[in-house]
């Protein structure tokens, strides 16, 4: 048997978010999202994970870099040409709910914003470019979580569909690849993001969380239906956050705490949205975190849902793995950072200029274990180093630390295909320099084009090519066998 390679049709590409590059926050009707609320700098975490922090958008004491972005509201052309340049195949970016339903709880949409997206699609089909939607991507309307309370509150199941069903009927026709939620499952560490929720609105409280989880499960299953209805051909996958997960020794305690760390972090979301039921080890799950079952609104006609539509695909972003060793004391234990969730040092592993820990082994390793838990097609949506680039005197930009990073982890899916993992596709986050989402700066790069901006929005905003830039056209060119 000859080794298994990558699919002849695999989605080659890269990623976004609205929120992160689009810039024209408050352009052509558009309404304030979470994201818009999001100051920028290392602090924003600290900030939005603070008691008193409820939403006040205050540009007297911060900065805002998501208002700007990165301008790919009027430059998108450009930028998909560059896309094009590499041979993206696909192009994975999100709709900001705020264009279509500014508040969230209208009932008509904004032209202007449908229209804006209807360019968008547009421009990659010209480039023979696959766009890849995730409906929501951390920029819920901030109207929603003011004054709703986020995804706790029952009322969002409706107005989401109301936005699922405007965008799929709008682009359903053209459209193949969905996803209904980004990374879902950093609820666990952070609701504010996906779910709208900080400390001053319920954000500190699991009830809330896990409610507002049941929530979007619901939600996702509705778009899941408009979706198939609207067009059988329709893919449309959940995402999560997978950030796969070691015991640090063969100590049974450690072996435990990696399980179940596994089960409610990495598993819980798919293992509703992909089975669609709530798994086995719920209940010792909502008695750890305090949870009420008989306080959830959960309904049996949720459940007949949730059973009758689970996702075709798995979509996750993988950057990092972590370690646990429950053994040592707070004190004693090194801990690092990551993608939302940290973990012991391990002595294995590099990290990166922002403490994550690089373990393109581990890749493979989540490739296999979400395949054979599952046996759905699985996407890597998001992958890549955020990293500080320095531009050369030449103007040129010699990201070999970045290219060395994708190119262990595309190896790495190598060996997982070859394992008789289906993969469906790739696509680096921030294949053009945005945001980053959890420091709101610029200077932590991942992509093959260089933006020129700072963190305090000095800059042309011009685009150049990275060296990263001819390294993947190569790359999609020979669908992923010249790595060099
Ligand atoms: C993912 C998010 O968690 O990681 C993206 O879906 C985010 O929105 C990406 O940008 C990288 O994280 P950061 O914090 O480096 O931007």
């Amino acid at each position: 048997m000859t080794k298994q390679t990558f699919r002849p049709d695999f989605l080659w590409g890269g990623a976004t978010a609205a929120n992160q590059l689009e810039g024209a926050f408050d352009r052509d009707g558009k309404g304030l999202s979470v994201a818009d609320a999001m100051p920028g700098g290392k602090q924003r975490f600290t900030i939005l994970g603070s008691k008193e922090f409820d939403w006040t958008i205050d540009p007297e004491n911060y900065i805002y870099p998501n208002h700007r972005g990165i301008d790919h509201y009027d430059r998108f052309k450009e930028d998909i040409a560059l896309f094009a340049e590499m041979g993206f195949k696909c192009y994975r970016f999100s709709i900001a709910w705020t264009r279509i339903f500014p508040k969230g709880d209208e009932t008509t949409p904004n032209e202007a914003g449908l229209k804006f997206y209807d360019g968008l699609i547009d421009e990659c089909l010209k480039h023979n470019i696959e766009p890849v939607i995730t409906i929501s991507h951390y920029e819920m309307p901030l109207h929603l979580a003011k004054e709703y309370g986020g995804w706790k509150n029952r009322q969002l199941i409706d107005f989401y569909e109301r936005f699922a069903n405007t965008v799929l009927t709008r682009y359903g026709k053209k459209v193949t690849y969905w996803m209904t939620f980004n990374e879902i499952n950093s609820a666990f560490h952070f609701p504010a993001l996906s779910q709208g929720m900080v400390q001053s609105n319920g954000g500190g409280d699991y009830q809330n969380v896990f409610q507002a989880w049941h929530n979007q499960f619901v939600a996702s299953s509705k778009a899941v239906k408009i979706a198939h209805e609207i067009n059988p051909n329709i893919q449309i996958g959940c995402m999560i956050i997978y950030a796969t997960t070691y015991s640090m020794n063969a100590n049974p305690v450690n072996q435990m705490a990696t399980l179940i760390q596994n089960q409610e972090f990495n598993f819980f979301c798919t293992d509703v949205q992909v089975r669609g039921k709530y798994p086995a080890y719920t209940q010792r799950t909502y008695e750890k975190y305090g949870v009420d079952e008989q306080a959830l609104e959960i309904t049996q006609e949720d459940l007949d849902l949730l059973a009758a539509y689970p996702v075709d695909y798995i979509g996750f972003s993988y950057y990092m793995s972590a370690a646990i060793d429950e053994t040592l004391s707070e004190e004693e234990a090194e801990m690092v950072s990551g993608n939302l969730l940290g973990g012991v040092r391990n002595p294995f592993l590099e990290a990166s200029e922002w403490g994550w820990q690089i373990d393109p082994e581990g890749l493979r390793i989540a490739l296999n274990e979400l395949y054979n838990r599952y046996e759905k097609p699985l996407f890597i949506v998001e992958n890549g180093l955020g990293a500080i680039d320095t531009v050369e005197a030449d103007g040129s930009i010699n990201d070999d630390y970045r290219i060395d990073y994708l190119r262990k982890h595309v190896e790495a899916m190598a060996d997982a295909v070859a394992d008789g993992v289906d993969l469906m596709g790739y696509t680096p986050w921030g294949c053009i320099d945005l945001v980053s989402a959890s420091t709101g700066e610029m200077s932590k790069r991942y992509g093959f084009v260089y933006v020129d901006l700072d963190d305090e929005g000095n800059g042309t905003l011009n685009r150049s090519k990275k060296k990263s830039f001819d390294w993947y056209k190569q790359v999609i060119e020979t669908n992923g066998k010249n790595l060099a």
